[in-house]
């Protein structure tokens, strides 16, 4: 058996984390990822058949019977995931009954996965029915993107195109624009069907005054797309009050064209 500390899954989640700390999106223990294995992949660091302990999904998890993931810790720091992942991650498969996780590694203190299990699993299930090879679901706190979120409407077609305005890469990386959640409790199965309604249209969600969820088939897509939408926040918030160009819809319809994208219907004239 390999050692698992140098499986590449458990890199990844390390890099993640420690990046996104650094940028300064994920203060405290804010933020989570959960991040679909291969079992076979698995298998050659774990003896699948040694369940450390069970833990109660609280909802119905049947459409991911068998499935694996490694999921950060609740209330972890994701500072410290580098320094200690056996403490800070978890490797849990969805059990045969469907509301249970049977820990095969990790939360070395006796921990559980993030408090939004319900939202990355429900996410997981609906992105999964679109793409069979998403992986990665990952919410985070970034400051500008909250900021935004804080100063404009929640319509998610008004959202997107300040967005698309903002920087030529957003259209180009998400051509189907930002799902809005308007405020609401958070770590809730209420929250986490709703984010799965919109995961239905979106690989982006935001949630108002809270953060964002990114999803893709690899943790630089589900990254990759958060830190985009980051950056055009950013933009857009630096130079609110004193805009004098937005990129104008005949060049994002000529973006959308050139990279051969259908940006979302309804928003450019
Ligand atoms: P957890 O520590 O339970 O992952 O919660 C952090 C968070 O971001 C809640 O939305
Ligand atoms: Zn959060």
């Amino acid at each position: 058996m390999k050692n698992i500390l140098n499986a590449p899954f458990v890199q990844e989640m390390k890099d993640a984390t420690a990046n996104m700390y650094r940028l300064g999106w994920d203060e405290r223990n804010g933020g989570n990822i959960s991040y679909l294995l291969d079992e076979s992949e698995v298998a050659e660091y774990l003896d699948l058949s040694n369940v450390i302990r069970t833990i109660p999904t609280g909802f119905d998890a049947s459409a991911l019977i068998g499935k694996i993931f490694i999921v950060t810790g609740t209330g972890k720091y994701f500072k410290n995931v580098e320094k200690d992942p056996e403490t800070n991650l978890g490797i849990v498969r969805i059990a045969k009954d469907g509301t249970t996780a049977e820990l095969l590694w990790g939360y070395k203190d006796g921990g559980k996965f993030t408090s939004e299990f319900p939202a990355h699993m429900m996410s997981h299930i609906s992105r999964l029915a679109i793409d069979k090879n998403h992986r990665v679901v990952m919410h985070s706190h970034p400051t500008y993107t909250i900021a935004m979120n804080t100063v404009c409407s929640i319509d998610e077609k008004e959202f997107t195109h300040k967005l698309w305005q903002s920087n030529t890469e957003a259209i180009v990386v998400f051509p189907d624009g930002v799902g809005i959640l308007p405020c609401m409790v958070c770590g809730t199965n209420e929250i986490g069907e709703a984010t799965a309604e919109k995961m239905k249209n979106f690989r982006l969600v935001i949630w108002t005054n809270h953060g964002i969820y990114g999803t893709g088939t690899s943790m630089d897509e589900a990254f990759g797309l958060i830190e985009t939408v980051e950056k055009t926040a950013q933009i857009y918030m630096l130079t609110l009050g004193h805009v004098v160009n937005v990129i104008p819809d005949e060049v994002l319809k000529g973006l959308a064209s050139l990279w051969n994208l259908k940006p979302l219907d309804g928003i450019l004239k």
